[in-house]
């Protein structure tokens, strides 16, 4: 029996924005700003369709290692799209989210970020959530403490639980995990919730990336058999 039902959450990786840049002999930056512009069309795009949550991934726990002025454009960037996207992406209903370790980000940002969660927290539309300072890893230790702290007993603890206490727990489980640029791997991204994802890996790098490419994934997913552990059903000829 084949689930074709349209995915409710999609995740992306989005990678590739530096080999974008050093094609072109431009700096690394260069691909950051051109891979925001694609980041901007994809959300209006998951969103016009109707999609429940898209989770982008901006900013890996493990690009703090990356050069202090890669680091410091790539966080100008991030403030600078939140703030100028914050009034359409309110307009549109859509619920803004970041998730991530955000005590390691500068007040400023920190402060963004929440304006803009409040003002779009009434909204009803697709949540939107962007991975900044996010590790899985991290998320997973982060939850751990939270769970130590609010008193849950071990003998009470269960998936369930622990999934709605990590970062994504007001979202539907992840259906479909995207990544550009040619790598085949999650780098640390939603390594709990991706149990049982499927995952779309394209070369495309991600400054390239269009809209009709995300629809391409999506009907990609479509035409896959989602068994989740279960056994298939007999076919009897
Ligand atoms: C993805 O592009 C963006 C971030 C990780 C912030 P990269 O900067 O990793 O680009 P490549 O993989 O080096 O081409
Ligand atoms: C993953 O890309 C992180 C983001 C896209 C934000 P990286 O470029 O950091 O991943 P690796 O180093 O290729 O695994
Ligand atoms: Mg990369």
């Amino acid at each position: 029996m084949k689930d074709r039902s349209f995915p409710k959450h999609i995740g992306i990786i989005m990678d590739g924005n530096g080999r974008w840049a050093n094609i072109r002999g431009l700096p690394r930056v260069e691909g950051h700003r051109q891979g925001s512009h694609r980041s901007k069309d994809v959300i209006y795009a998951a969103s016009d369709i109707g999609l429940n949550a898209l989770t982008l991934y901006a900013f890996s726990s493990e690009n703090w290692k990356r050069p202090e002025d890669e680091v410091s454009v790539l966080m100008q960037l991030l403030s600078f799209y939140i703030k100028a996207e914050i009034p359409h992406i309110f307009k549109k209903g859509i619920v803004f989210r970041v998730i991530g370790d955000r005590m390691k980000l500068s007040k400023d940002i920190r402060a963004l970020i929440e304006q803009a969660e409040l003002l779009t927290s009434g909204n009803s539309g697709m949540i939107l959530a962007i991975a900044i300072s996010y590790g899985g890893r991290d998320e997973i230790v982060r939850t751990v403490r939270k769970l130590w702290e609010k008193g849950i007993k071990l003998s009470d603890l269960d998936e369930d639980i622990f999934t709605s206490n990590l970062d994504t727990g007001e979202l539907p489980p992840v259906d479909l995990i995207i990544r550009t640029g040619g790598e085949e791997r999650l780098s640390n991204f939603l390594i709990w919730q991706a149990a049982y994802a499927e995952l779309y890996f394209t070369d495309t790098l991600w400054p390239d990336f269009t809209r009709e490419e995300f629809f391409f994934a999506l009907h990609n997913y479509t035409q896959r058999e989602r068994r989740f552990g279960a056994a298939l059903e007999r076919i009897v000829f």
